[in-house]
Formats: C-alpha cells, structure tokens, sequence
C-alpha cells in the first residue's frame, strides 16, 4: 500500500523541508522512497527522524512543486520536527534500517508517535485529479508532453464535477508551470 503524503524533515541546523512522498507501508512500518538527489533523504540522514502528514489540502502538494513551499508548522510532540497545521493526522517517526541504491534508497521507519487532528472526510476526485497533476509535473522531464496533456483533459473531467476552491487553486498552479514549463521547452 502506498499512501500520498507530505514528509516534513529538518537539516542539522534547523531548517524545514516539505516534500510530497509516497510511503510504502508494510504492515504498519513506514519506507520513505525518496530519489537522489533529495533533501529529505539528506535530512532524514542527518537527524535520523521526519514527520508523515496525512493532509487532504492539495494547495500544500501542489504548493511544494511550484515553489510554495512557505506552509504553516507546529513543533511535534515526541521528536525534534515540524508538522503541518493543515494536516488530518501525522506520525512521527525514527529511522531504523537503510536499504542503500544509487538511485532509490529505501529508508525503514518505525513510527513512534501518532495524532489524529481531524476526521477523514471521504474521497474526492478532484484531490485525486490534483495529485496526480502534481506527479505529472514532477516527471515532466522525462514524460513526452502528448502524454501528459492527455492524462490532463481526464483528469480535468473528475476536476470540474467535484472540486472546491482549494482543489481549484491547486490546480491552476500546477497547469500555470507545465504551461511554463511548455512554453520554455518549445523555445529551446
Ligand atoms: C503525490 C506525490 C508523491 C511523490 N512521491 C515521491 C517519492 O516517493 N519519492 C521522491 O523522491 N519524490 C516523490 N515525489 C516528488 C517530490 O515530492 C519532489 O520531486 C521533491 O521536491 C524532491 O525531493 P526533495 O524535496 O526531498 O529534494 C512525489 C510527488 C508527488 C506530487
């Protein structure tokens, strides 16, 4: 099972990082995947510790990937960390054991603290549409842009019928840096 998260690490000095990050869940053991280069690996390597947040507010997905990166904190409860205001639930977690690869390490977790915040309040296509935007954009690079376009005008079905105005915002951003991003590419 792989859950969309948002991981919030700190560098030895203090400083917050915020990524989306799928985590792998076996059982109810956490592996953050995160590919070289990363600063949430560099992070996690340097403090032994991160915050998983369980948020539905996509605007923070989106946000990360087209520089908002400027999201409210609070301090954790159990470990030296940050977690995020709007989030539904976090865990905090300790790093136990690193499968070392060039390109993918996997670091095994065990969660050591967790708190509800707030209910789930069920699934939501436009969430979903957000997301996975947000994924497209992070592989623009390698993905042809007929591809991408496509997955877009599906995605925009399931956007149209069901979003409010946080999953609208959040997809305007990221439709603003793949046209950005279109636009540049087809210049070079
Ligand atoms: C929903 C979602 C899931 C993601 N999952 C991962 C992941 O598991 N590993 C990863 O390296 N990047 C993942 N990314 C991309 C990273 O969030 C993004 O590239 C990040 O800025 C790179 O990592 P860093 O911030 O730790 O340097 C994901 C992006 C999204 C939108």
């Amino acid at each position: 099972m792989i859950q969309e998260t948002l991981v919030t690490t700190l560098n030895r000095f203090g400083k917050l990082h915020i990524a989306p990050m799928g985590i792998h869940f076996v059982e109810n053991q956490p592996i953050i995947l995160p590919f070289r280069p990363s600063t949430t690996l560099s992070n996690i390597l340097e403090t032994g510790v991160a915050v998983i947040n369980y948020s539905d507010d996509v605007r923070i997905f989106a946000g990360c990937l087209t520089g908002r990166r400027d999201w409210q904190v609070k301090n954790a409860e159990k470990i030296v960390g940050k977690v995020l205001e709007n989030t539904l639930a976090h865990a905090e977690v300790k790093l136990v054991h690193i499968e070392e690869d060039s390109i993918r390490p996997q670091l095994f977790c065990n969660i050591i603290h967790q708190v509800n915040h707030a209910p789930f309040k069920g699934f939501n296509r436009a969430q979903y549409a957000v997301l996975e935007s947000a994924i497209l954009l992070s592989r623009i690079k390698m993905l042809p842009i007929t591809k991408i376009q496509t997955e877009l005008d599906y995605l925009k079905i399931g956007l149209d019928k069901t979003a409010g105005s946080t999953e609208l915002e959040a997809w305007d951003w990221i439709m603003t840096a793949i046209a950005e991003y279109t636009a540049g590419a087809s210049d070079e």
